[in-house]
């Protein structure tokens, strides 16, 4: 258990504003801030911070909760990986046996042994002898400086399987942490650890506050596979790791170029074009464009012109649009990569292909257009039949006029007959939006498919009284002191939902054990997404004018009863079943 003075420091020293405002642009919005949420895709801000509560809300996901909430969801860590960051954050100390009994290996020490890997992979790069064959590969065949070299770290890793193990182990690492760390392998046959990167040109991967998270290791010739790369580990998740972002988001304000590879990246850094990232041997992932969305306006996609680059490209340009950030696509002819091209034709030629990038929609429409023959009636109309869908699924009614326009003539026909194709298609979506709207209403009335509280479907009132019930409990000490007095009739059996009860019990036992109640303290027992639902709560009480104890004993005395109906139905069946077991015996005694 975390001591309480640590989460109050936080509380008082990190404040919400500050931190969240590290991760997203917030503007004043009242009282209050908001902004574009971190955690799904959206064009307009529906993520809110309150700075009365201390906590934020996204009215959109259903994401809530307090600072630590947030930097748990935003940075992946479990409650006490948050809370010490937080404290490292405001150079605050937490006492080591508050912390050190988790099970498991800590971010932290993964961290540490990365670092100390990544050093011993530099090393042996640079050793004349141990580092030969990577140096020659990587200043001969991939033409690299020592400086770049130097500037992002790379490293070596030799042909032996103890070296690296045995230098960590030395420094103090135990096999559970190498395992963890993604560093070694234990041999099924002597069951020994072993060095998992062998033979290999070293890729470090650096997070953007500069810790080492991982590695890719290429070999240096045709053998398999090409790359490793370092699997998730308690500081990684590659769906949300950039390769090249802790040097490119000084130099994002405009534009940022997205490639698939490590060497790409790194070729592009070298030439100039220090904005440029790649994702880690994985597709692009809604996190990804989230991410990037935090850095830049406009991303120029650049992978390989094969038909998979090209596929891979479609997807990136549907979620880059997703996040509201403005997409071009890059054409390279004459050289499969960048790191290809840059050799081939210099870095001014690169720069003029990124001038001339096309935008996502010119990129559609000229892949459209050469699967089709526009110069006969039939293909006029079929591409016309696909452009349509196209250009009704934007919503910006200036670019459909634009885009209107351009496709009319590419395809040589019309706009006007363009055009009322494409409102009859805009009007055939917003139909069918709005059944979803209804579909969705339904669901949330009756409770369907509640994720965070899949009980709550079972009795859809009980489990709004609930809600009702602790928003007004999290909001007012009073209403906590009245239930604790005894003064309004509330227990845990009381609650509908597995939710309802063990946010109560918590909160009792806070009451009880810890002096008083504290928001921060929940996120110990309750998911992230189950503070959400808390938040929730809690701001729909603070909209509404009335929340005087007459309400929260109203729903107090809904609670008991649904519970006695409850209990009651269960009685019941219990009778029935009785019943027809007596029905059927004696239905065997009269047949024999
Ligand atoms: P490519 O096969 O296009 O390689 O993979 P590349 O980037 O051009 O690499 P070089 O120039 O041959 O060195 C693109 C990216 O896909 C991932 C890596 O991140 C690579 O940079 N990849 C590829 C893997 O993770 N594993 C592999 O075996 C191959
Ligand atoms: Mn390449």
């Amino acid at each position: 258990m975390i001591p309480r003075e640590i989460l109050e420091e936080i509380r008082y020293r990190c404040d919400i504003e500050d931190v969240i405002g590290s991760y997203v642009t917030l503007k004043r919005a009242g009282s209050n801030r908001n902004g574009l949420c971190p955690f799904h895709s959206e064009k307009t801000p529906s993520f809110t911070v309150f700075p009365a509560t201390k906590s934020f809300y996204c009215f959109g996901c259903g994401a809530g909760g307090d600072v630590i909430t947030f930097i748990q969801k935003i940075e992946n860590l479990d409650y006490v990986g948050a809370v010490e960051a937080l404290a490292k954050r405001a150079g605050i100390s937490i006492p080591n046996e508050s912390v050190g009994t988790r099970g498991g290996v800590s971010r932290r020490r993964v961290l540490d042994a990365n670092l100390e890997a990544a050093k011993f992979f530099r090393n042996c790069l640079f050793d004349p002898v141990i580092g030969k064959a990577g140096m020659a590969y990587l200043t001969g065949e991939r033409r690299l400086s020592t400086a770049v070299i130097r500037r992002f770290g790379l490293g070596f890793a030799p042909n032996d399987f103890g070296m690296l193990t045995n230098y960590l182990k030395k420094r103090g690492f135990s096999e559970e942490e190498l395992l963890a760390a993604f560093l070694c392998g234990r041999s099924q046959k002597t069951h020994q650890l072993f060095d998992l990167f062998r033979n290999r040109v070293i890729f470090p991967v650096i997070d953007t506050t500069g810790d080492v998270v991982a590695f890719g290791g290429r070999v240096m010739d045709d053998s398999k596979p090409k790359y490793l790369n370092s699997s998730d580990t308690p500081c990684f998740k590659k769906s949300r790791v950039l390769f090249g972002l802790n040097y490119a988001k000084a130099h994002a304000a405009e534009q940022m170029i997205l490639c698939e590879g490590y060497m790409d990246t790194i070729a592009m850094h070298a030439a100039g074009f220090e904005n440029a990232v790649a994702t880690l041997g994985t597709a692009i992932t809604p996190e990804h464009a989230r991410l990037l969305s935090r850095y830049t306006k406009r991303v120029v996609i650049n992978y390989d012109s094969d038909d998979a680059g090209q596929r891979a490209a479609d997807k990136a340009m549907a979620l880059l649009d997703e996040v509201g950030l403005e997409v071009r696509v890059l054409k390279l002819t004459g050289a499969k990569d960048a790191d290809e091209y840059i050799r081939k034709f210099g870095a001014d030629a690169f720069r003029r292909t990124i001038e001339e990038s096309r935008t996502a929609f010119d990129h559609k429409l000229n892949a459209l257009l050469s699967r089709f023959d526009v110069s006969t009636t039939e293909g006029k109309i079929r591409a016309a039949r696909e452009t349509v869908s196209i250009i009704a699924a934007v919503p910006s009614g200036v670019e459909r006029e634009l885009y209107l326009t351009a496709a009319a003539e590419k395809i040589g026909i019309a706009k006007e007959g363009l055009q009322n194709d494409v409102a009859r298609a805009r009007r055939a979506l917003a139909a069918n939006a709005a059944k979803e709207r209804g579909r969705e209403k339904n669901a949330e009335a009756f409770r369907f498919g509640d994720r965070v509280s899949p009980d709550a479907a079972k009795d859809p009132a009980a489990a709004n009284a609930e809600e009702t019930a602790l928003g007004l409990l999290l909001l007012y000490p009073e209403h906590r002191a009245a239930v604790k007095a005894g003064k309004i009739a509330l227990s845990v059996e009381d609650f509908a939902t597995d939710l309802g009860r063990r946010a109560f019990a918590a909160m009792t036992e806070m009451e009880e054990s810890d002096d008083a109640f504290l928001f921060a303290r929940l996120g110990e027992t309750l998911s992230p997404d189950e503070m959400g639902r808390l938040e929730r709560a809690r701001r729909e009480r603070q909209s509404l004018s009335n929340n005087d104890e007459e309400v929260l004993r109203a729903a107090a005395e809904f609670l008991r009863t649904a519970r006695e109906k409850r209990e009651a139905t269960a009685r019941g069946d219990w009778q029935s079943e009785i019943r027809r077991r007596r029905a059927a015996r004696n239905q065997d005694k009269q047949q024999n």
